[in-house]
């Protein structure tokens, strides 16, 4: 039987998502939107393009207006990309209180209806919508993950081929902490070809790298002006959900809830994760330097102090 998955929020993220999973055959998809008929529409749109390509995964749109999550039952993983987007001028963290609610009322109605399911957040600011989750669920810690990591690893693995000019696929660039602006870009773990960064790039670019990369949801922010990016950001979430369907024990940094390691305690925050059928089978810990560490102890800060607004 073909594995199940929903995706909460049908808006770009959402449904480039589902359509991601739908067009690669990964899973069943259920896409939700507490829109009326729009749900549906997108939905009939993607089933209608497997015809062409020959995807024999189904996909179902559903209106969650009236709060009705049965066809959503029995998930192996819920994708939650429901909540107010960015705005230009707005940060990641203005959207904390409005996105929380979101989030609450969706977990809730998750939990109901497939209490086995992993759950992966996406909603910003994710590392504290994650925390929500956990929280709202309480699920075990190893089924709820933030995505991050992956898109803004992603996003630094692309200035770095445009840079060094090289194929993407010589580039696998690590950056942890939390998705916020003090994201920890690890130049020292990222490599080409397996050589560490630092080798092949100037001191003074490679910081522009990082600058860049640390920035990056907010430039293409700048460039839409009314949403916020969704190519990346699906493409991240389809390689976390691939790698938990498939049962890959793929290490991929994501946000996960971190009790002791890399020192930090009672809190979301993304590091090296190995993703399998279980969800977060293990952490992954490696050493970092005084700098490294100070730097991701700034940035799980900074996803602390979002956590404790929310009191949770
Ligand atoms: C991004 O980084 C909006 O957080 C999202 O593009």
């Amino acid at each position: 039987m073909r594995k199940k998955v929903t995706v909460v929020g049908g808006g770009f993220v959402g449904s480039t998502t589902a359509q991601r999973i739908h067009d690669d055959g990964l899973a069943d998809v259920v896409l939700t939107d507490i829109l009326e008929d729009v749900p549906a529409g997108k939905a009939l749109d993607m089933a209608q393009s497997a015809t062409i390509f020959g995807s024999n995964s189904s996909v179902m749109g559903i209106s969650t207006a009236k709060g009705d999550y049965s066809a959503t039952a029995n998930s192996d993983i819920v994708v939650i990309t429901a909540g107010f987007p960015r705005k230009p001028g707005m940060s990641r963290d203005d959207l904390l209180k409005l996105n929380y609610d979101v989030v609450k009322t969706v977990v809730e109605q998750i939990v109901k209806h497939s209490p086995n399911a992993i759950l992966i957040m996406v909603t910003n600011p994710l590392d504290a919508m994650a925390q929500a989750a956990l929280h709202v669920s309480k699920f075990p810690k190893n089924r709820v993950l933030g995505m991050a990591g992956v898109l803004d690893s992603a996003r630094m693995s692309r200035f770095v081929a445009m840079e060094l000019n090289v194929s993407v696929e010589n580039i696998n660039c690590f950056v942890l902490g939390g998705h916020g602006d003090d994201m920890v870009p690890l130049t020292r773990y990222s490599t080409v070809a397996g050589i560490p960064l630092p080798e092949l790039i100037s001191k003074e670019k490679l910081d522009a790298i990082v600058t860049r990369t640390r920035k990056g949801g907010a430039e293409i922010v700048n460039l839409l002006k009314t949403g916020s990016a969704y190519y990346a950001p699906s493409a991240a979430t389809v390689e976390m959900v691939e790698a938990i369907l498939h049962d890959k024990k793929k290490i991929l940094p994501c946000a996960v809830y971190l009790e002791g390691e890399y020192g930090i305690k009672g809190l979301f925050v993304g590091v090296p994760v190995k993703l399998g059928e279980k969800g977060a089978e293990e952490i992954v810990q490696v050493k970092l330097t005084d700098a490294e560490q100070a730097e991701l102890n700034k940035s799980a800060a900074s996803v602390r102090e979002l956590v404790n607004v929310l009191g949770i």
